[in-house]
């Protein structure tokens, strides 16, 4: 899908170039699997060490690999050679390997976890690597098809009101197959009475606030949110396009005519900034999955549709589409309280910090995952993009990005008490 030319490069300047996540995947796949897993000798020390894991800097002058500023990366070729090497060595631990699924000798192994650990990892860079692309100049990439998009009208604004109730975050360890360290364990809280929007913000409602001069109005914005659009120039979002005199969506292939109806991608400052000039707020974590998950019976869900497995009927996510649907398109995926998509179409950004759960603990086969990121410089998004995996998709489910990241699939919606 890419040009080879660009395989060097940093489509994201706060990420590492592409040839890293190339060798990335199946370095990872070896420390989970094979290591810690299974406490085996590696495939290659160089290459583990070299592919280990990414970068996460506050600024681009320091987005230095974790191998060394002067990183010379290998050629595509040795890094295809490494991650064949790699295959066999996972088929061969898969097939032959006696597992401890009880954890006694390798506790990194219990229940499966590096497995798990291993697929979900592979899953999560793929997203990772569909925004990175997203990036790239349109020249550099071949659509594997003439991409179609799906336009509709902007829906009407409304808002619901979500009584008081009880919110249930995170998930028991025994109540789902695998879960990320983050998920565990299961907290029950109490979320006063609020009211949310039914649907994401839109284009066409982030173009009203761009035209009152929401990018140069202080007030609106967080002293750090402020500082990150002065000192980056920010006046717009990082998938709109301005020229001659138009708003274009910065698409995956092509520059679309700024669809009107589709939720707009913006970074959790910029989100706020928008809620604080519409006079409210985002909704915390716990009111994301009051409004997601519960129910007028109190009962709560699994999903925001009920308990069935999702399904592209319920929601844009599972690499259904290069791109949003219009606000409101997949009403199969409604709650029980009449919010639109709250999974698919986009992450939605909550103000809420990364933290852990009641009970954290960090997981053997990937111990760094969570415990590095609370740090009080994250905020938690929930839900899922359009290239979110299916698998991905469970209520426990957290991610987690700086305030002002702007590349990620992240859509918003504002909330008041
Ligand atoms: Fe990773």
């Amino acid at each position: 899908m890419i040009d080879p030319e660009v395989y060097y490069t940093r489509p994201i300047a706060l990420r590492n170039p592409i040839v890293f996540y190339e060798g990335h995947l199946p370095a990872f796949s070896v420390i989970a699997l094979i290591k810690r897993g299974l406490g085996r000798p590696g495939v290659d020390d160089r290459m583990e060490k070299l592919f280990e894991r990414g970068i996460d800097p506050d600024s681009v002058d320091a987005a230095v690999p974790r191998s060394g500023a002067d990183t010379l990366w290998p050629s595509r070729d040795a890094v295809l050679d490494y991650g064949a090497r790699v295959d066999a060595a996972i088929v061969d631990a898969l097939s032959t390997a006696a597992f401890d699924l009880v954890g006694t000798t390798h506790r990194a192994m219990r229940q499966g976890e590096a497995i798990f650990t291993a697929l979900e990892h592979e899953a999560m860079h793929q997203e990772t690597l569909l925004y990175m692309w997203h990036r790239l100049p349109f020249a550099r990439k071949i659509a594997p098809a003439a991409p179609r998009y799906e336009l509709g009208p902007v829906p009407a604004p409304a808002r619901v009101e979500i009584p008081a109730g009880t919110a249930t975050l995170g998930a028991a360890r025994d109540a789902i197959p695998f879960g990320w360290d983050n998920e565990f364990g299961e907290q029950r809280v109490s979320v006063a009475a609020f009211a949310i929007d039914v649907h994401s913000v839109t284009n066409a409602a982030f173009l009203e606030f761009i035209d009152a001069g929401g990018y140069s109005n202080r007030d609106l914005w967080s002293e750090s949110g402020w500082a990150w659009i002065r000192e980056e120039r920010v006046s717009h979002p990082a998938f709109w396009m301005h020229d001659g005199g138009r708003w274009y969506w910065r698409g995956m292939f092509e520059a679309v005519p700024l669809p009107e109806s589709w939720p707009v991608y913006v970074s959790s400052d910029e989100a706020a900034a928008f809620a604080r000039w519409r006079g409210c707020r985002l909704p915390t974590e716990a009111e994301y999955h009051r409004a997601a998950f519960g129910t007028p019976s109190g009962a709560e869900r699994e999903f925001p549709w009920g308990n069935e497995p999702p399904d592209a009927s319920r929601g844009n996510f599972d690499f259904a589409s290069w791109e949003p649907v219009p606000a409101g398109a997949r009403p199969a995926g409604t709650s029980a309280w009449g919010v639109h998509d709250l999974v698919g179409n986009g992450w939605e950004w909550t103000s809420s910090l990364f933290g852990p759960l009641p009970g954290f603990e960090p997981m053997t086969s990937y111990p760094e995952y969570s415990a590095e990121f609370f740090d009080g410089q994250h905020d938690v998004m929930k839900g899922a993009s359009p290239a979110t995996a299916r698998d991905l998709v469970r209520r426990s489910f957290r991610n987690w990005f700086r305030p002002n990241y702007p590349y990620v699939y992240a859509k918003f919606r504002t909330a008041a008490s």
